[in-house]
């Protein structure tokens, strides 16, 4: 378990995958806005890797999130794109709804962020969101991620193109307590 302020990030555990298809993969304005592809509703039982984690992919892996205090489950979160010749990766998150707004993606960050530069050796992580995400854009900020370019009108979202930011942070521009 990886420990931040408010949350923690474990391994995905069976019985999460309902409540995560349930409440974040099933809604489609969420599901539209937060993946680079169509959303479509996972058929259950199916090995879809939203939810069912593949041990054996290198290149990927996938928290669940917790509170911590009570350990309930609060979303999920993942170091994708793991490139260990450049030593970069990309990071993503989605909290629950009725888990936004309290602090918990800032703190999920700051974690992914302890493990790409210090338990993975990494030396950039990046973060692509569209331009009016504002929380998501603030809480990379608050962990210290610059950003670093606009891609106009580059996805597809809900019968409109709209913006997407691309944020990176380096590890020797990180700074583990600034939030
Ligand atoms: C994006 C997300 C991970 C952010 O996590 P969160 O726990 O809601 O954000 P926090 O509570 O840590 O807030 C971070 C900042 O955003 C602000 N914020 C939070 N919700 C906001 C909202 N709905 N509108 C505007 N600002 C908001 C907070 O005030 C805070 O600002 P501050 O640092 O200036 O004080 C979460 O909202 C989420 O899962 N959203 C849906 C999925 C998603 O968009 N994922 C990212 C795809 S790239």
């Amino acid at each position: 378990m990886l420990k931040g302020k408010l949350v923690g990030l474990r391994a995905r555990h069976e019985d999460d995958i309902p409540i995560l298809r349930a409440e974040l993969y099933d809604d489609v304005v969420n599901g539209s806005r937060s993946e680079a592809r169509p959303w479509r509703p996972i058929t259950p039982g199916s090995q879809d890797p939203r939810l069912v984690v593949d041990d054996e992919e290198h290149g990927r892996v996938p928290f669940s999130v917790v509170e911590s205090e009570g350990g309930t489950l609060v979303g999920t979160a993942t170091l994708w794109g793991i490139d260990t010749h450049s030593r970069s990766a990309h990071i993503g998150l989605g909290l629950l709804p009725s888990s936004r707004g309290k602090g918990y993606g800032t703190d999920v960050v700051a974690v992914l962020c302890h493990y790409g530069f210090v338990v993975r050796g990494l030396h950039r992580l990046q973060i692509e969101t569209l331009a009016d995400n504002t929380a998501m854009l603030r809480s990379a900020e608050r962990n210290g991620f610059v950003r670093e370019g606009v891609l106009r009108r580059s996805a597809w979202v809900l019968g409109e193109f709209l913006d997407e930011v691309v944020l990176g942070l380096l590890a020797e521009e990180w700074e583990p307590a600034a939030r």
